[in-house]
């Protein structure tokens, strides 16, 4: 009796021991080894932040501004012009800012583009045509620029891309339709694998980014008379457009169950 209420404190006490012994020695190998992800992981998300983000602008933005007599143009960042930039142009901008907080590219282009600059050509042209016919993102290295690449389809999700690309100047197509791929978006990335903290900060980056555009946009008609009043509402629901925190608070509220998902099915925590 008396010693078996001497082995339950005694075993307490070498665990105990033990855990202590052995927890730094722990802690200090798995922050040796910084845990990281596979870049094909990084990419799927920022197609995803970037997908939710365009059409967010496009469809209640764009659309709906129109009707309550907001410009978007090519030239919207010219001071005399009153106007927002369109969808291509917003997501440029983007790709502006983020390109210059790290080595993360990323390019809109396609086979029959309004902008000559964003024509596809050689390799980038020959992969098109695979995620075309696999209707699949396609993911491939560029060994020339040594940098991982991933394309992803850009669809026409709305008669307002069909509308406008048939009928621009420019275009050099005019029989777009509903459904067609008509680019491609293409993010690109030095390594293979990168820490985790990194393609957070990434994923921030390009968060701020959409911000940043979509504030330059409303800081141009905040206080102009007959323009809407800002941080109010949205374009469809009364004459107001959401303010730049409500703007990509409504992004990453839409945007954040398919991160999470994605991030959690990366092969790094298998
Ligand atoms: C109001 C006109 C307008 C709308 C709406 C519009 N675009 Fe564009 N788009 C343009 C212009 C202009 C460019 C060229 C912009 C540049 O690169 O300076 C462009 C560029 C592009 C490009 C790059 C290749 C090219 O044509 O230069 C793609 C791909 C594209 N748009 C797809 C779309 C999709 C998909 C939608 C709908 C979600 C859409 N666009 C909505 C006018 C429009």
């Amino acid at each position: 009796m008396k010693a078996s209420r001497l082995v339950a404190p005694l075993v307490l006490l070498v665990v105990a021991i033990y855990l202590v012994a052995t927890a730094p020695e722990a802690l200090a190998a798995s922050s040796k080894t910084e845990r990281s992800l596979t870049t094909r992981s990084l990419f799927m998300v920022l197609a995803n932040e970037n997908d939710i983000a365009r059409s967010l602008y496009t469809e209640e933005i764009v659309g709906p501004g129109k009707k309550i007599g907001l410009a978007f143009s090519e030239d919207w960042a010219d001071p005399a012009v009153l106007a927002g930039p369109l969808p291509a142009v917003f997501l440029r901008c983007c790709a502006e800012i983020i390109s210059k907080k790290s080595s993360i590219k990323l390019r809109l282009a396609s086979d029959y583009p309004i902008e000559l600059r964003n024509q596809l050509v050689g390799t980038e042209l020959k992969r098109f045509q695979e995620m075309k016919d696999r209707g699949v993102p396609v993911f491939y290295v560029n060994e020339d620029a040594k940098r991982q690449v991933a394309m992803f389809p850009d669809i026409a999700v709305s008669m307002a891309c069909v509308a406008c690309h048939n009928s621009h100047e420019h275009s050099a197509k005019s029989d777009w339709a509903l459904n067609d791929v008509m680019g491609a978006t293409t993010w690109s990335w030095p390594t293979e694998r990168i820490s985790h903290k990194e393609a957070l900060k990434i994923v921030n980056d390009f968060r701020g980014a959409v911000r940043t555009v979509y504030s330059s946009f409303v800081d141009k008609i905040r206080g102009v008379k007959g323009m809407p009043g800002i941080g109010l509402g949205w374009p469809a629901d009364c004459i107001s457009l959401p303010d730049p925190d409500q703007f990509l608070a409504e992004c990453v509220k839409r945007a954040s169950g398919k991160t999470l998902n994605i991030l959690m099915a990366d092969e790094s925590w298998k």
